[in-house]
């Protein structure tokens, strides 16, 4: 799936998976792009931001989450702690590739680890505005600075850029600016296409409720339904049935 092309000719779906079959069921509604987010930190391990995620914590979620995807493209989100050095990111880099086979990485900021990445033959999805691996608040990024390190970050050879928490007016701008197709999260409808975190539009978390997130789905609803039913059926002694159980060996 080659991006940039459709940068001015239909908006880019994306959205985050972190496991094969959450993998598979986006996949499978024909999203363009499945980024394996270090967003993991949160709504997988429970931290409290992504900062302490490893690199084998995104080799096992993006080896899971390929096995998952047959169309869409796979972005492995490089952690904070691979993102210290071009050494350190090409070592990292190299180690997802081998062990997933997926040769594309998401940098947040530091363009001369992007261009590092390019010259070393990755595919590289950047991200400016919100970095959540430098940032200690939840803010939005206004100034011009946004628009200088997306520039920075496409003339390192990105082939597209996530732009978090960014006014719907610069997130324009950026998009008129840039060649490559911006991907908007808390960045208004002028990006070339949108990033939600899955879990967040399926509504898993009752209590994270940002501006920008529009819940498609009351998943924690259904599922706190459904294990309810379950402990009910459990302690009431209906659940196996007789058809759910297995007979004797012939
Ligand atoms: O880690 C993540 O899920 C992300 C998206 C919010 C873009 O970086």
């Amino acid at each position: 799936m080659d991006i940039r092309k459709l940068k001015g000719v239909r908006k880019i779906s994306a959205l985050t998976a972190y496991d094969f079959l959450m993998a598979r069921v986006v996949d499978e509604a024909g999203i363009d792009v499945v980024l394996v987010g270090d967003s993991l930190g949160m709504v997988v391990l429970g931290a409290c931001d992504t900062k302490g995620v490893t690199i084998e914590d995104m080799i096992r979620h993006t080896g899971a989450v390929m096995k998952g995807v047959r169309n869409a493209l796979v972005v492995c989100d490089l952690p904070l702690e691979s993102c210290v050095s071009v050494s350190r990111v090409l070592v990292d880099a190299r180690k997802v590739r081998e062990i997933t086979g997926c040769g594309c990485m998401k940098i947040e900021g530091k363009p001369e680890l992007v261009r590092a990445l390019v010259s070393a033959g990755f595919e590289v999805m950047g991200h400016t505005g919100l970095k959540p691996q430098e940032a200690d608040t939840f803010k939005v990024q206004r100034g011009d600075f946004v628009l200088d390190e997306a520039k920075a970050i496409e003339a390192a050879g990105a082939f597209s850029i996530v732009l978090e928490c960014v006014p719907a007016d610069l997130a324009c701008r950026i998009t008129d600016e840039l060649r490559i197709p911006t991907i908007g999260i808390g960045a208004g409808v002028g990006c070339d296409g949108q990033i939600l975190v899955l879990p967040d539009m399926l509504g898993l978390n009752p209590d994270f409720k940002p501006k920008f997130l529009r819940k498609y789905a009351d998943v924690y609803g259904v599922a706190k339904n459904a294990v309810k039913r379950y402990k009910e059926d459990v302690e009431k002694g209906i659940f196996p049935s007789a058809s759910e159980s297995y007979g004797q060996d012939k």
